[in-house]
């Protein structure tokens, strides 16, 4: 069969695999390449068991898989083919050398620049899908124009898709951003990239603007979402002494047009990978420029965060009467957030290790993320148990945790579980996701986010 065109995305990942399912799907017109240096990655893609779990993602996999979308360890092909050149690779916080856990480590995006260079026959367009610092476009554009024999056009266009929703954010997105050089050549490039997404995303959504506003805008976006997070959070502890109720202040004020009520759910503290790495950069960025003061306020958004992280923990240890020696603890959820199977730093991570350190027995249950958990606890000491049956887990504990709001923890029986429990049995509720007057009168002590703890003992 022949195509209109071939799109390649280097990066097979939670960006990666997602997006270029959704563009093979909406454009069969298009033959769409997927490439990873992961062979196992690639291996799975090409498999029933996907290595990404987003609900709507197997279906949308097995419509296009084979016909016009493809999963290839093959990176030279896979360039040569492409006119049109997505790089979709991860972009941690450097841990190493200068800019040390603060800076993006771009090694992986300038590798991915070198090796179209390398394979390349002909022009090409390469489109930053990663996200990145502002003007990282220039640093590929160093590399790339060191070419003498091909022009290459750097295009931006962050993703701004969210796990557990990413189909659907792909398939009806907010915005779509597409930032080029303001050249002819920018400028032609750029429409390249707006006529694959016309292809199901209305006109009005697709925005153009320059390169250096459309990777600012990206850092912008996750600061701002994160902010608005740790905004509620830094509430919830004075909630707690004060008597008010997180929930009823987050939709009392998310009331106000202005503010709206998206993104103010208190929780033991954001997690996933980006959200932190965002701000990390962005704080870097501003200090690189001497702009102390916008970095020390964004940098306040992580700080509120681990507080939340550790409060929560430092809470559960302080009521179970600073002994967790040989206590079991069922931990419900260790995805950053529900639907996913993704765990990077998930608030799970510090409260399990914190709980391991206070020598608890700790027994995780969730869905979907068992796999990662293990990799992420495997040097961690300790009783670790890894469950799908939440009822497996409650067996003689002392306590549940929770930490992901996955649907099936809203609808267990908990007065079985109670039964089931050691007594004194506590509730540590992260998510504010259950119902806690029932529990309350079921014996359970109870201990939500932002709201006064409900608890059977006298409190001195
Ligand atoms: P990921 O770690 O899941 O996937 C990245 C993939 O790139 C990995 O499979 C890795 O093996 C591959 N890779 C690295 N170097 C390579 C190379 N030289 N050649 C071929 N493959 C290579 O990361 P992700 O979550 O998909 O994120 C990718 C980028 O998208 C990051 O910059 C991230 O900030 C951004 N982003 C992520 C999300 C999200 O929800 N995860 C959302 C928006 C933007
Ligand atoms: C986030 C952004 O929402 C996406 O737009 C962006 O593309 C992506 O980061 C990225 O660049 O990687 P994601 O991290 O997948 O998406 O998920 P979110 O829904 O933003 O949740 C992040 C964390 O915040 C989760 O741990 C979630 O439980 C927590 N959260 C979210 C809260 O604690 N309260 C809320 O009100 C909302």
């Amino acid at each position: 069969m022949s195509f209109e065109k071939t799109i390649a995305c280097i990066g097979a990942g939670y960006v990666g695999g997602p997006t270029m399912a959704v563009i093979a799907y909406k454009c069969p017109q298009y033959k769409v390449i997927v490439v990873d240096i992961d062979e196992e990655r690639i291996k799975r893609w090409n498999s029933d068991n996907l290595p990404v779990y987003e609900p709507g993602l197997d279906e949308i996999v097995k419509e296009v898989r084979g016909k016009n979308l493809f999963f290839t360890t093959d990176l030279e092909s896979a360039i040569k083919e492409a006119g049109i050149i997505f790089i979709s690779v991860n972009t941690p916080t450097k841990e190493y050398g200068v800019g040390k856990g603060m800076a993006s480590d771009l090694r992986y995006l300038e590798k991915s620049a070198r090796d179209i260079m390398k394979y390349a026959n002909g022009d090409k367009i390469i489109v930053e899908k990663s996200t990145v610092p502002v003007r990282a476009a220039e640093a590929i554009n160093k590399v790339l124009s060191t070419s003498e024999k091909y022009h290459y056009e750097v295009i931006s266009n962050p993703e701004f898709l969210a796990e557990g929703t990413a189909i659907n954010d792909l398939l009806t997105p907010n915005r779509v951003l597409i930032g080029s050089r303001e050249t002819p050549e920018g400028i032609k490039a750029r429409e390249e990239i707006v006529k694959i997404y016309e292809n199901w995303v209305p006109k009005e959504k697709i925005i153009t603007s320059n390169v250096w506003s459309s990777e600012l805008s990206k850092l912008a976006a996750n600061a701002f979402l994160a902010q608005r997070i740790s905004s509620i959070n830094s509430l919830a502890p004075l909630c707690e002494i004060a008597g008010a109720d997180i929930e009823e202040v987050s939709k009392n004020i998310g009331l106000d047009s202005r503010i709206g009520n998206k993104f103010l759910k208190a929780s033991i503290g954001f997690g996933g990978s980006c959200f932190k790495k965002d701000i990390l950069n962005l704080v870097y960025i501003c200090k690189t420029y001497g702009l102390e003061e916008t970095a020390d306020y964004w940098m306040k958004v992580i700080e509120i965060n681990e507080y939340q992280k550790t409060r929560f923990v430092y809470n559960m240890i302080k009521e179970m009467s600073n002994t967790l020696a040989d206590k079991k603890i069922a931990v419900f959820g260790f995805a950053f957030k529900a639907n996913t199977n993704d765990t990077r730093e998930s608030a799970a991570i510090t409260v399990v290790k914190k709980l391991l350190e206070e020598k608890a027995i700790v027994s995780i249950v969730d869905p979907k993320a068992l796999e990662n958990a293990k990799k992420d606890l495997k040097d961690v000491k300790g009783i670790v148990f890894y469950m799908e049956d939440p009822y497996e887990a409650v067996k003689d504990a002392d306590a549940i945790a929770i930490m992901t709001e996955w649907e099936i923890f809203k609808n267990l029986d908990y007065d079985k579980i109670y039964k089931m429990m050691r007594k004194p049995a506590f509730i540590f509720d992260g998510r504010n996701i259950l119902d806690h007057n029932s529990l309350f009168r079921m014996g359970f002590n109870v201990y939500p986010i932002g709201k006064r703890p409900l608890t059977h003992f006298e409190r001195v």
